[in-house]
């Protein structure tokens, strides 16, 4: 190999190990099988069972904010969805705890089930033993 074909090898290794690490961080919504918030931490339950693209099929969810959301000051919910970040870089940001990131998985997910009369409500049909 000559320096010129050496370097332009290094440079291309770089740039797909970026890559490789990058994409590593984030998943593709298809993968998820359950919600794990990292700002959890240690848990109290167990993990929440949620299989992403079947539950939102079963559901007929098309709109990504129902979930993936942001709002503007005046309430009004944005056009965009925000499936980039995990629901606590913004609700437990500015010193909110871990009781208010709880409650906003809670009044998305139960709030729906409990509105529409359909997918579970009780702590262990969502919180379901290992
Ligand atoms: C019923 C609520 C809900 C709906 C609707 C929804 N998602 Fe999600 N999605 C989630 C939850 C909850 C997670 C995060 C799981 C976790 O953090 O453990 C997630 C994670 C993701 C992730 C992975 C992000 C990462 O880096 O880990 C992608 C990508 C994604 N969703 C895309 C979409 C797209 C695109 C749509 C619309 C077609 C959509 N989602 C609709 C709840 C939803
Ligand atoms: C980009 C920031 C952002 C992300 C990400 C985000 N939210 Fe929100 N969410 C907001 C804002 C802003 C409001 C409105 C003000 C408030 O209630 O804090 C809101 C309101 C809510 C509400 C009350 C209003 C309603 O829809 O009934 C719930 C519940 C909620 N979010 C749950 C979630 C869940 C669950 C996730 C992750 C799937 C999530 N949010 C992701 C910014 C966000
Ligand atoms: C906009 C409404 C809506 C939201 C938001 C929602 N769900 Fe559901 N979910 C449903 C409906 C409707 C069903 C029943 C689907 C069926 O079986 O017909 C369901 C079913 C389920 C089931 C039963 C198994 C399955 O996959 O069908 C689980 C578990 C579940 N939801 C978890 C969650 C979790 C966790 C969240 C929050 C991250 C969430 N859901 C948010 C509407 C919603
Ligand atoms: C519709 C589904 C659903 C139901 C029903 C539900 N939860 Fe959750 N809960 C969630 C989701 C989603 C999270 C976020 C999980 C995560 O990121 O690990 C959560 C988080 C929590 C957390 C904070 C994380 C931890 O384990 O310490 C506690 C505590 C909790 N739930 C207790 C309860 C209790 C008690 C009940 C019954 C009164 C209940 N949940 C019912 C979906 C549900």
């Amino acid at each position: 190999m000559n320096k010129k074909a050496l370097a332009a090898y290094i440079v291309i290794a770089f740039i797909v190990s970026t890559i490789a690490v990058i994409s590593g961080f984030s998943r593709e919504q298809w993968e998820i099988t359950s919600v794990r918030d990292s700002a959890f931490g240690v848990r109290m339950r167990s993990a929440v069972s949620f299989n992403h693209d079947e539950h939102n099929e079963k559901a007929a969810i098309d709109d990504c904010t129902e979930c993936h959301h942001d709002y503007d000051e005046n309430g009004e919910k944005m056009d965009y969805s925000t499936e980039e970040s995990e629901c606590s870089e913004c609700h437990m940001a500015d010193g909110k705890t871990r009781m208010d990131l709880m409650r906003a998985y809670h009044l998305n997910c139960k709030g729906c089930h409990e509105d529409e009369k359909a997918g579970p409500v009780m702590c262990g049909e969502c919180h379901v033993n290992k």
